[in-house]
């Protein structure tokens, strides 16, 4: 695996004259949108880097785009990979691996996300704090490669306080609600069922989506700070849960967009 880690990061840094990121950000179902805000000095196909897993989602396009972003240098996942489309934990949490060969000294994450916490509304922006794995594995099974990380990482504080805090600040003197909460990863593609709401939400949930715990396991393995942030696109208590279908989600999400790129790009300046 450090292999083709290492092979996939040779093929980038000579195909981008060693770019060099300081930051990377891992955008998702339908916030794509950051990249307008970047000034892309280079931009590669999933498909063309060695032993990068390849997107199959259609509102995922599936490329690594270095650049610019309020003056920073970071490279942008546009599209991920989700464990329900048949891939791997490992081939999930890759890109991260390459990410950090490369030499990000931080992750931003965001995700669509469905509401549990009943004080929350549709199209807000919720700060992950932090996360239950529902997901059947994650991605440091096996032998550990101790040149990532150590074999039992601590996972008691995942999520970087300092960016939380700074998080707060920009939303405010931005004039929007910013929520915090636990997100727990649930394996999909089906959304769930009411039981199933119901049981997160007791288990300590304020949102739920299929991705992101996975690549934030193996940014946390590598020492890498993480900000993590979900769009709650629909929600999901008792009383507002209703049929959801891909374009309600996309919806919700654009309508977010704005305020997440707003938020992101602040903070990546403040870093
Ligand atoms: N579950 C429910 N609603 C959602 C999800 C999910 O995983 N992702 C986005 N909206």
């Amino acid at each position: 695996m450090i292999q083709s880690i290492q092979e996939a990061a040779a093929y980038i840094a000579q195909a981008t004259n060693s770019f060099a990121p300081e930051f990377g950000i891992i955008l998702g179902t339908g916030l794509g949108d950051l990249v307008n805000d970047v000034e892309v000095a280079h931009s590669l196909s999933y498909a063309d880097i060695p032993h990068f897993p390849v997107s199959t989602v259609e509102s995922h396009s599936g490329k690594l785009i270095f650049g610019l972003l309020a003056g920073r240098r970071v490279v942008v996942m546009q599209g991920r990979f989700h464990f329900y489309e048949g891939y791997t934990m490992q081939q999930v949490a890759f890109p991260v691996r390459v990410m950090k060969l490369l030499g990000i000294q931080k992750l931003f994450v965001s995700n669509a996300a469905g509401g549990l916490n009943p004080a929350f509304n549709m199209s807000e922006l919720m700060v992950i704090t932090d996360h239950i794995n529902l997901l059947p594995g994650n991605p440091l099974i096996g032998k550990n490669p101790d040149e990532l990380g150590p074999r039992f990482p601590d996972m008691s504080d995942v999520y970087d306080e300092h960016m939380i805090r700074e998080a707060m600040v920009i939303a405010e003197d931005a004039g929007f609600d910013l929520r915090e909460g636990v997100y727990v990863s649930a394996p999909g593609p089906m959304l769930e069922t009411r039981a199933e709401y119901n049981f997160l939400r007791i288990i300590g949930a304020d949102a739920v989506g299929m991705s992101t715990v996975p690549e934030v396991i193996a940014a946390r393995h590598m020492g890498l700070p993480v900000f993590a942030i979900s769009v709650i696109t629909d929600m999901c208590t008792p009383d507002r849960l209703k049929k959801v279908v891909l374009k309600d989600i996309l919806d919700a999400a654009a309508t977010a967009e704005p305020r997440l790129t707003l938020l992101i790009r602040e903070l990546v300046k403040r870093s």
